[in-house]
């Protein structure tokens, strides 16, 4: 899961390849990359580390060039290293590669007793010896479909080759690719994202497919070579904002953002006037949908755990909850009647695209909730549910989550009461609490000088366990997420009601766990287990709502109580501690809050 970047010009391609690269740096920061072609020769510059290194870098050498592809990387096959660094380069082509050869151990071996010479450790270096290799006898057309041919696995790919100086060849399978148009001058990129600074002008490859492009014409074909006729798209101006503003971190700013998100999505989605959920563009009548499918990886299934109380409380829809990567492999009985939800910030993880895509070619009903409106998954779902959150930056997921939450509760009630399963008055009643949800959001930010205490004990203790029910179960497993890929300590987050059956052997003195216990249905259940863990010498920080009624339990260690609402809401407040937890337990250890370790924001690998 990389980043990909090439450009072919009449002008110097150096700085706006590092500029394209910072902003793919979402996708993989363990190592950067580029390669240009000046006067018949590749130049390469590469190092472990971000972007900014590579900058520093490049400076020293002067590598320039009117022609050059780019690369930051998220190692798959071997560790991140300058050697291991993208490009990859014979003596005549230069490789970036975004995915995973499964064959490269084999080609490897063939390709080592024709004589060529490894220098890294990757599955990528094989792909510039095999069109090396290929050249030798073949065009270039022929090259790269026997090429490809030979490659199994996911790959995106940008190649250069010092025999055409101008021509950058770009391929795709699995992963997504783009091409940017620009005056007298051409580029590639992992996504629209990355040119959209050169370009409003795009097409994208579709699988299988490969293209040529030079600076004044672009050709695409297909795995057998014809030509393939493209659609050029306009994409939209981009007004976003990136900026950390005054905050250290953007996982900071995004956490106090999510009033706004919530404000924002609402405003979207409710209709003023009538107050109705203005989800008009069913693509089908409801009548057709008898069960539902919630699909995503990471945070976004946390969301689609949540959706499944919902969808089981307001709707007649059998709902199954899946995470992609398991359910890409499962061999699954596909029903018409069905509807298949995908659930993605950046619309472009691997997995939940692979997903997609079999639901697509079982011809089923596809929806997407996402944040990018223009990546690969919300472009070949039949209905698109953004989020509108703006750019989330921070690879923790904090203001997508709650775009997430939202939007699917707001499906939930609108197929419910297009089913007529919900009455007009309780419908009425629940968009009215939304309307309000915004600004007891920004009540429950105001909890922070406890957490900012309570955080040490997560870092310094062995482990911890994060207990809910209902509702609150998920979230459970969000604030152990949290803190696992931020803070890099153990946390489990468990069903308080499954902890008799194994997890209480866990607990001894002193052991933090987080009770989400909001005053619901599952309230006094909840505290129950709270005292098993609290008689076992757990340390316990509950979070609760804010309620006239005492807390009947003793020797509660810290107790954090966010705004009351309806009950079906609070996972969209008890959230927030839990984020914060994990930002401030991360910030005592002083990690890299907003790129944590091994991890990337958007992650295109399977
Ligand atoms: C969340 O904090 C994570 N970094 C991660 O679990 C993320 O939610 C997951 O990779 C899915 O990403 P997506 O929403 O872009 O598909
Ligand atoms: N498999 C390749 C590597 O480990 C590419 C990984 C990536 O997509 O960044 O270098």
């Amino acid at each position: 899961m990389c980043g990909i970047i090439g450009i072919t010009s009449n002008k110097e391609v150096t700085t706006r390849i590092i500029n394209s690269l910072k902003k793919l740096e979402y996708r993989g920061y363990d190592s950067a990359g580029l390669a240009t072609l000046k006067d018949g020769f590749i130049n390469e510059v590469k190092c472990e580390g971000r972007v900014e290194a590579l900058e520093k870098n490049i400076s020293k050498t002067n590598v320039q060039g009117e022609i050059g592809i780019g690369h930051v990387r998220w190692a798959t096959h071997g560790k991140p290293s300058t050697i291991n660094a993208h490009p990859h380069s014979s003596e005549t082509v230069s490789v970036v590669h975004n995915g995973i050869i499964e064959n490269s151990t084999i080609l490897k071996k063939i390709l080592e007793k024709k004589g060529y010479k490894f220098k890294s450790q990757t599955d990528t270096e094989v792909i510039a010896h095999l069109v090396t290799d290929y050249l030798k006898k073949n065009n270039l057309k022929n090259t790269i479909i026997k090429v490809l041919n030979k490659l199994h696995g996911s790959f995106a790919l940008g190649i250069i080759f010092k025999d055409y100086p101008n021509l950058i060849v770009g391929a795709r399978r699995g992963s997504p690719l783009a091409v940017g148009y620009g005056p007298n001058e051409n580029y590639l990129g992992s996504d629209s994202y990355a040119l959209k600074s050169m370009t409003n002008k795009v097409s994208y490859l579709n699988d299988g497919e490969f293209c040529l492009i030079k600076e004044n014409q672009v050709e695409f074909f297909d795995t057998k070579g014809n030509k393939a006729n493209k659609k050029i798209l306009n994409l939209s101006q981009d007004n976003q904002n990136y900026d950390k503003g005054d905050y250290k971190h953007f996982m900071a700013k995004e956490i106090d953002e999510q009033p706004t998100t919530i404000k924002n999505c609402v405003n979207e989605y409710i209709d003023k006037i009538s107050k109705q959920i203005n989800i008009y563009n069913l693509p089908w009548k409801t009548k057709e949908i008898s069960s539902i499918v919630l699909i995503g990886c990471g945070t976004a299934y946390h969301s689609c755990l949540i959706a499944k109380y919902w969808f089981e409380e307001h709707t007649n829809l059998d709902v199954t909850v899946d995470i992609a990567s398991e359910f890409r492999y499962r061999k699954l009985k596909f029903k018409n009647d069905c509807l298949y939800v995908f659930v993605s910030q950046s619309g472009e993880t691997a997995d939940t695209y692979a997903a997609l895509d079999i639901c697509k070619k079982n011809k089923m009903k596809t929806c997407s909730i996402v944040n990018v409106v223009e990546s690969s998954i919300a472009r070949d779902s039949e209905l698109v549910l953004p989020i509108h959150c703006g750019p989330e930056i921070g690879v923790a997921s904090t203001k997508a989550f709650l775009g997430q939450m939202l939007v699917l509760y707001m499906l939930c009630l609108k197929l419910s009461f297009d089913m007529k399963i919900i009455n007009k008055k309780n419908y009425q009643e629940k968009i009215k609490n939304l309307l309000s949800l915004s600004n007891l959001c920004k009540k429950t930010l105001l909890t922070d000088s406890k957490i900012q205490k309570t955080s040490r004990t997560f870092i310094e203790a062995k482990g911890s366990m994060f207990l809910g029910r209902g509702y609150s179960f998920p979230i459970a497993l969000e604030g152990a997420l949290k803190l696992k890929e931020l803070a890099y300590v153990h946390a489990e987050g468990y069903p308080a009601g499954e902890m008799k059956h194994g997890p209480l052997a866990l607990i001894e003195e002193g052991m933090p766990v987080v009770v989400i216990a909001p005053r619901d249905d599952y309230y006094k259940k909840t505290i129950s287990n709270m005292q098993e863990v609290i008689a076992r010498g757990a340390k316990v920080l509950l979070i609760t709502n804010k309620s006239k009624d005492e807390i009947h339990s003793e020797n509660i260690w810290e107790t954090i109580e966010v705004e009351n609402l309806s009950e079906d809401l609070f996972p969209f407040l008890t959230t927030i501690p839990l984020q914060k937890l994990a930002y401030y337990s991360a910030m005592h250890k002083g990690y890299d809050i907003d790129k944590p370790r091994n991890l990337a924001k958007s992650v295109t690998v399977e």
